[in-house]
């Protein structure tokens, strides 16, 4: 084990912090979504939302921070916090665990780049905050391959309700806006294929397949 503590809690806190903070994810890039495309009810003010979307951003980014360091601590899987913090460097599922290391990267880019907003040129902020749009699914997939019971029926209700969201708000977002016909076809097809692929692996971890 990596110096880590053997409390009998942190792995559950480990998880824990992992399943709200992929709440608060989908959550946020939700109301982001909805917001752009206009679809939030007419009585909600938009100073509002956009105070919800950054505030649920910061507020995702302080419960990153304490999902990686009780995983670090954590004495049932074995991470040291340059596995944590290199992709695919850690000991522990390299791969799973990698791919929320990119995800966490992704999201901090963003976060760093909002903050940044009013020094850099607009189009180049929008594209920065696409990432957002990258770091959710490669979170979701790092949720799924890493938990050690992520096809538990309560976790498995989280990941499908958040996969759900999403791909509401991507289907609103993509219906009716000004982008590129690519990107309308490109969101619209992940939409459809991203939630099969979940549920599909999720029944067959739940059936006793790989994980
Ligand atoms: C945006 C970033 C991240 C999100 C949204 C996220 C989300 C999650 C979720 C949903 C779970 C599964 C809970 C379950 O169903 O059991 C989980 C578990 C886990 N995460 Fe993350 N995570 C992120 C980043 C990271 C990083 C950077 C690390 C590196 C230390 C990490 C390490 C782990 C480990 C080791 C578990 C498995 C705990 C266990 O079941 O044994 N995560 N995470």
């Amino acid at each position: 084990m990596t110096g880590a503590l053997e409390l009998p809690g942190l792995w559950s806190l480990s998880r824990a912090t992992g399943l709200v903070l992929i709440v608060l994810l989908s959550v946020t890039l939700a109301i982001g979504m909805l917001a752009t495309a206009r679809r939030t009810p007419s009585w909600w003010p938009r100073f509002a939302t956009a105070a919800l979307h950054v505030n649920l951003a910061l507020l995702s980014i302080g419960l990153l921070v304490a999902h990686i360091a009780v995983t670090v601590l954590d004495g049932f899987v074995d991470i040291s916090l340059t596995g944590a913090l290199l992709p695919f460097t850690a000991d522990y599922e390299p791969v799973w665990t990698g791919l929320g290391t990119v995800a966490a990267l992704l999201l901090v880019t963003a976060a760093v780049t909002a903050g940044a907003r009013r020094y850099l040129p607009p189009a180049l902020w929008r594209r920065t905050h696409y990432v957002t749009h990258l770091a959710w699914p490669v979170a979701v997939v790092h949720g799924v391959g890493v938990g050690t019971d992520s096809a538990s029926p309560a976790s498995a209700a989280v990941t499908l309700g958040c996969v759900g969201l999403v791909t509401f708000a991507t289907v609103l977002r993509f219906s009716t806006s000004s982008d590129h016909g690519w990107a309308r076809l490109s969101a619209r097809a992940a939409a459809v294929a991203f939630p099969i692929v979940i549920g599909v692996w999720l029944g067959v971890v739940a059936s006793g397949g790989t994980s």
